[in-house]
């Protein structure tokens, strides 16, 4: 739920560890610098890095939930980084000292679930790992279906190994990608099913999960799966600062608060971190983020301000 994580923490953490995960993967571990614990987090949660070129980037926790000492990510080197994992493949150095944010957690587990389908592909089986490192030591039903190019690319498969992993290497299938629309259709109506993986797998994912009972579908997104908004035309008042905002066309509320002076906590931009999570007080959100749930999103308690706008005149922010 996403109320839980509106107001995570930032510390400074020290990476102590950089270990070999995979091909183009690595695990970044991080310790505090200042005392021996590290704020609690749940499995699907994720952090902020702050990097020293500037850029702010979010990786979900592949450690087990009750690790306090360490916060442990998995990052892939992507070819086409912007800076993010570039940099942290290239430049980081174990000794340095790094700005955490978070952790936040808009993929929680459903620890009750009385059978639970866990489904990754590439990079995205890092939250996918953690869910399945808790579920083990509940005890609990669940399966795995990971997805990588060649066997070379399958991280985690240590913690992952087990009867219940079903390993899909798309080189040794004639390069078929993973059977997503048959694994949801199959799973029992009242398991909990979770998705982190590319774009098309997500799409595919979601498309099979249509009619499933609402709240048993969780999927996490690493890029955008609808546009921003910046229709403007409609104001936002600032309930505590006692001021109003115009939104003008082009823009998005988070642009107009910036360029009003107001200072809003930002990171993705494009609605997959929940950095940018904002109160609602009155007015309905025209959310376009990947992150609320259809319930969260009917609600308009919250919103992500970077990229969703407004279907009333005024919307009224608890900021
Ligand atoms: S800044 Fe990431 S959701 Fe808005």
């Amino acid at each position: 739920m996403s109320s839980a994580s509106t107001f995570a923490t930032t510390l400074q953490a020290r990476l102590t560890a950089i270990r070999y995960a995979a091909n183009g993967i690595h695990l970044y571990e991080f310790s505090p610098v200042e005392g021996d614990a590290l704020p609690r987090f749940t499995a699907g949660a994720h952090i902020d890095l702050h990097l020293p070129n500037g850029l702010v980037r979010q990786y979900s926790l592949c450690n087990p939930q009750h690790e306090t000492h360490r916060y442990v990510v998995g990052i892939k080197r992507d070819p086409s980084s912007r800076g993010g994992s570039s940099y942290v493949h290239e430049q980081l150095r174990v000794g340095t000292v790094l700005r955490v944010g978070g952790p936040r957690n808009h993929f929680a587990l459903h620890e009750e679930a009385r059978h639970t389908v866990l489904v990754a592909g590439g990079i995205g089986v890092t939250p996918i790992a953690c869910m399945a490192q808790r579920l083990r030591e509940l005890g609990a039903s669940f399966e795995v279906h990971y997805s990588v190019r060649r066997r070379e690319d399958a991280a985690f498969l240590d913690v992952l190994a087990g009867a219940n992993l079903h390993l899909h290497v798309d080189a040794e299938r004639g390069n078929a990608p993973l059977p997503v629309a048959r694994i949801v259709t199959g799973a029992d109506h009242d398991a909990h099913l979770y998705c982190c993986g590319p774009g098309p797998m997500l799409d595919a994912f979601e498309a099979a999960a249509a009619g499933r009972p609402a709240g048993h579908v969780h999927l996490e997104r690493f890029a955008a799966a609808a546009p921003v908004v910046a229709d403007g035309g409609f104001t936002v008042q600032l309930a505590r600062a006692g001021r109003s905002i115009y939104i003008a066309k082009g823009c998005t509320i988070l642009d107009a608060l910036r360029d009003q002076g107001v200072s809003v906590q930002a990171s993705c931009e494009q609605g997959i971190c929940g950095s940018c999570e904002t109160r609602v007080l009155s007015g309905r959100p025209d959310h376009r983020d990947s992150l609320l749930s259809d319930e969260e999103k009917q609600a308009n308690q919250v919103m992500m301000v970077c990229c969703s706008g407004s279907k009333d005149p005024l919307l009224v922010l608890d900021l």
